[in-house]
C-alpha cells in the first residue's frame, strides 16, 4: 500500500445549496494488497456480481473473513469461450464448508433477495461496458450499507476493448454523492476501485 491512512471523505452544502466533496484516496499496488490493507470492512457481509471460476472470491474471503460471501454470476454459455455453464461446479467446489451463498443470476436476482443496506462492500466484475456498469451500480448501491463500499474491476481503457468502468463509476459518483476511496495501480489497466458514499 502506498497511502498510509485512509481520510473520511468530507461534504459540505454551500448557501447556494451546492454540494461539495473532498477526499483523499488510497492508492495500493493490486487488489490483493487493497484487500488486505484497505480498511475494507471484516467478518461482514460481501457481494461478488462476476464470479468466473471464483478466484477473486476466494481472496475476497481469506482478506476479510466475511460472515457471508454472496456469488452471484448467471454461468451461462456466452460468445466468450472461457465463460462456460460448468464454471458454476468448480466455484461449488471451491467455496464448499465456506460461508458462501451463490446465486445462479444478475444483479435483478440479487436485488430480490437482500434488503436495502445489507451488505458492507459490493465488488461489480461483469462485462465491463459503460451501459451495464451504469446500471448495475444503480441496482445494487442501495443494498451497500452506511460507510460501506461499491468497488469494482476494470477501472481503466485497455485497447481494443469496450471499457466504460472509469466513466460509468464517475458518473454514478458525481450524481449519487460517492467519493473514490480506494484504486489500485500496478495492475493497469485493469485496475481496482472503491468508492463510499458521502453523508451529509
Ligand atoms: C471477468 S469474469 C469475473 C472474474 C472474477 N471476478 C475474478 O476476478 O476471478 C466475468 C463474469 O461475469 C459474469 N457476468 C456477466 N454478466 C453478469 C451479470 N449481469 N451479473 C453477474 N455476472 C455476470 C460472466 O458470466 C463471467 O463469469
Amino acid at each position: 500500500m502506498r497511502s498510509s491512512s485512509l481520510a473520511s471523505p468530507i461534504a459540505f452544502k454551500s448557501d447556494k445549496g451546492v454540494r461539495t466533496v473532498v477526499s483523499e484516496t488510497a492508492i495500493f499496488e493490486n487488489r490483493s494488497d487493497m484487500y488486505k490493507n484497505g480498511n475494507l470492512p471484516v467478518r461482514d457481509t460481501v457481494l461478488e456480481l462476476g464470479v468466473y471460476l471464483g478466484d477473486n472470491a476466494l481472496d475476497l474471503y481469506d482478506a476479510l473473513d466475511p460472515e457471508l460471501l454472496v456469488l452471484a454470476d448467471p454461468w451461462e454459455e456466452t460468445t466468450d469461450p472461457r465463460f462456460k455453464a460448468s464454471n458454476h461446479d468448480v466455484v461449488q467446489e471451491k467455496v464448499k464448508g465456506k460461508r458462501t451463498q451463490i446465486i445462479k443470476g444478475t444483479e435483478d436476482d440479487v436485488l430480490e433477495r437482500f434488503r436495502p443496506g445489507f451488505f458492507s462492500m459490493v465488488y461489480i466484475d461483469t462485462t465491463h461496458t459503460y451501459a451495464d456498469t451504469k446500471r448495475q451500480l444503480h441496482k445494487l448501491h442501495g443494498l451497500v450499507k452506511r460507510n460501506g463500499y461499491l468497488c469494482g474491476h476494470d477501472f481503466g481503457h485497455p485497447e481494443d476493448a469496450n471499457y466504460g468502468v472509469v466513466g460509468a463509476v464517475f458518473d454514478f459518483m458525481i450524481t449519487n454523492g460517492w467519493s473514490l476511496s480506494h484504486v489500485t495501480t500496478d495492475d493497469e489497466p485493469y485496475r481496482s476501485f472503491c468508492i463510499t458514499k458521502v453523508s451529509i
